[in-house]
């Protein structure tokens, strides 16, 4: 993401967030419908980690069906996938190519290194994108001197590129050329579904060319935890092994699996709703003071960027908590608004209404 802010940092925290009509700061702020609740209380349930939790194993049949993989293994998070994955593609002192602005170099507490003594090979691409071209010149030659490239990691759609989603031809070509050059690959698929319904595609389209993929129950399918890895049989095997090592491994994860059951029959197609609301906060964004560029709008995020002569993104985020509205701040001058389960139509008008006040510094 050449020139463009990479750095971060959360938004101030509110003393509570009983004041908070809004919370357009994160899609991971919406809470479980009482139909999604349901699902929980009802669920078949047994000890997951001797394989007798039948939704559990029922969510994990379904999602390595969706993802076109041969089998699949919940975890209790999306960055747990993302650890794992790493973990069992590389060893230590090897590197993994991904773009400067994934969830795994910014997010993660340096878990690539910590968990796995795993190097980062950071590419510039543009809005979280890269090509096979780039994979290509990043790979490294054999050497005893250089560590070696073992694995390329995607992120579909791609958080800090603004929910850019990834064309599939283009996902396929990087997964192409990294398997050309005998490396692995990794999709983070925290929002892969926005990318499905926006560009119309399936998730085991999608997954083509990946050894392994991850699907959220939290984010855009509104869950409250989890998320399910899905890869070759030995994949899952091994990664069984470290969700154990680690201490992620679960007892009565029925519930939890209903949970995403429940998501996956209700609101994939939804996530439409979030993209067109997105889109219209988008535009009307762009028409504000002191907006110097809104990253294109092509799912559930929205980030732009403030003028030089205005209010910091501290500013604009602090006023807008004082009228019970959560953005984040992604950059001294960046700002970061999300569409989700959680928040409507009329929260995206009050937002929209309050935020020209906040950009100019009256607010
Ligand atoms: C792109 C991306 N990958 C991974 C994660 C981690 O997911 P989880 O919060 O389930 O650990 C997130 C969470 O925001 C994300 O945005």
């Amino acid at each position: 993401m050449a020139g463009q802010a990479t750095g971060y940092k959360y938004a101030p925290e509110a003393a509570s967030t009983a004041g908070i009509v809004a919370d357009f700061y994160s899609d991971v702020k919406s809470k479980p419908t009482p139909a999604m609740l349901q699902a929980l209380v009802d669920a078949e349930v047994g000890d997951e980690q001797a394989g007798e939790d039948p939704t559990t194993n029922e969510l994990c049949r379904r999602g390595a069906d969706l993802l076109g993989k041969q089998a699949a293994v919940l975890l209790p998070s999306g960055t747990m996938c993302n650890e794992i994955a790493l973990a069992l593609h590389c060893e230590p002192g090897s590197e993994v190519i991904c773009a400067r602005s994934a969830h795994i170099i910014e997010f993660e507490a340096g878990g690539p290194a910590a968990l796995g003594g795993i190097m980062i090979h950071a590419l510039d691409g543009e809005l979280g994108l890269f090509t096979a071209a780039d994979v290509r010149a990043a790979v490294r030659p054999p050497s005893r001197y250089a560590p070696e490239s073992r694995l390329v990691c995607v992120e579909q759609t791609s958080n800090l590129g603004g929910g850019a989603v990834w064309p599939l031809a283009q996902l396929h070509a990087v997964a192409a050329e990294a398997k050309s050059q005998g490396l692995k690959t990794h999709m983070d698929g925290a929002r892969l579904f926005n990318a499905c319904v926006s560009s119309g595609t399936a998730p085991r389209d999608q997954a083509e060319g990946y050894d392994t993929v991850w699907i959220d129950l939290t984010k855009g399918l509104g869950g409250f935890a989890g998320a399910v890895l899905a890869g070759s049989t030995q994949d899952i095997d091994k990664a069984w092994r470290l969700k154990q090592r680690w201490g992620g491994g679960l007892r009565q994860s029925g519930h939890i699996a209903a949970t995403g059951l429940y998501a996956l029959d209700h609101n994939i197609e939804r996530l439409a709703e979030d993209h067109a609301l997105a889109a219209s906060i988008g535009a009307r964004v762009a028409d504000m003071p002191n907006v110097s560029r809104v990253l294109p709008v092509e799912t559930n995020i929205v980030i732009f960027d403030l003028a030089e002569n205005g209010p910091t993104a501290d500013e604009v985020v602090e006023a807008l908590l004082e009228k019970g509205l959560r953005v984040g701040v992604f950059g001294e001058r960046r700002v970061r608004i999300v569409t989700h389960l959680g928040v409507d139509r009329a929260g995206a008008d009050r937002l929209c209404a309050e935020l020209p006040a906040a950009l100019a510094g009256t607010g």
